[in-house]
């Protein structure tokens, strides 16, 4: 579905990423580990198209993102969703209109398609009757899943999630990572989240990969990944791969 080849980024002295490659596979959940500052969310950008990488491709479908004239570009950026950390919803708009947003900047949809749109969606997601509700009114979780659905609202193939559950208790945070195991299988999407949360990565993804010192240094399936014998690896799964694992 993607494919992440010889990526690397450098911002000023510092090498951030050193030659990633990854495969993302099709209707999958594939969560991306890492400690701090080792170029998770930095990764995620360059999927969504929002940084270019100094060298190597990224392969969508087998179509570069490079090769992409604007009109195609806009089409891409449609077929991929984001929450991010803050799920940053419009504060100055009730549920209804945020949920609403990208469907009036990207469709010609009228009122009673969006209104529809809207209901099956919201529906979905456990959030009936919440449409005139300001996001301060929210909990943290009622806010996660509406960032959720209004990244959901444009039906993208593909959803990135950059650290969902950092920040919240962990019986949020556990509803989340069921979302976004629901949220993939409801919707045949391909996921891409990026965590530290190792024991969250062996309960939802389907493939797990390592980001350590600016490539990946272990990749495979939950049980793979367990057994890996680099020591590192071992370490972080542990949990003593040293402080720094938010963010
Ligand atoms: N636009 C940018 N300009 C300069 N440095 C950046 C930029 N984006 C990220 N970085 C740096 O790249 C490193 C990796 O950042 P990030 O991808 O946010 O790490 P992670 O998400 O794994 O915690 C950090 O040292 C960060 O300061
Ligand atoms: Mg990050």
């Amino acid at each position: 579905m993607i494919s992440i080849q010889g990526i690397k980024k450098r911002f000023g002295e510092h090498e951030i990423l050193k030659g990633v490659d990854l495969e993302i596979p099709p209707n999958k959940i594939t969560v991306i580990l890492g400690q701090s500052g080792q170029g998770k969310s930095v990764l995620l950008k360059m999927i969504m198209g929002l940084l270019t990488p100094d060298h190597g491709n990224i392969l969508l479908q087998g179509q570069d993102l490079r090769d992409l004239g604007h009109d195609d570009r806009s089409q891409y950026a449609k077929k991929i969703g984001m929450l991010f950390q803050n799920a940053a919803l419009f504060d100055s708009m009730n549920v209804e209109e945020n949920v609403a947003f990208p469907l009036r900047e990207h469709t010609k949809y009228s009122d009673a398609v969006i209104r529809e749109t809207l209901e099956t969606m919201l529906n979905d997601l456990g959030l009936p009757d919440i449409y005139q509700k300001m996001p301060a009114e929210l909990s943290g979780g009622m806010r996660k899943r509406v960032g959720l659905a209004r990244a959901l609202v444009l039906k993208p193939e593909i959803m990135l999630y950059d650290e969902p559950t950092t920040g919240l208790d962990p019986i949020l945070a556990d509803s989340v990572d069921q979302l976004i195991l629901n949220t993939g299988q409801k919707f045949g999407i391909t996921s891409v989240v990026v965590s530290h949360d190792i024991e969250a990565a062996f309960k939802i993804a389907d493939k797990i990969a390592l980001l350590h010192e600016g490539v990946i240094l272990e990749e495979g399936k939950p049980e793979e990944f367990r057994k890996s014998k680099k020591p590192f690896v071992q370490q972080f799964i542990l949990g003593k791969a040293g402080e720094g694992f938010i963010g």
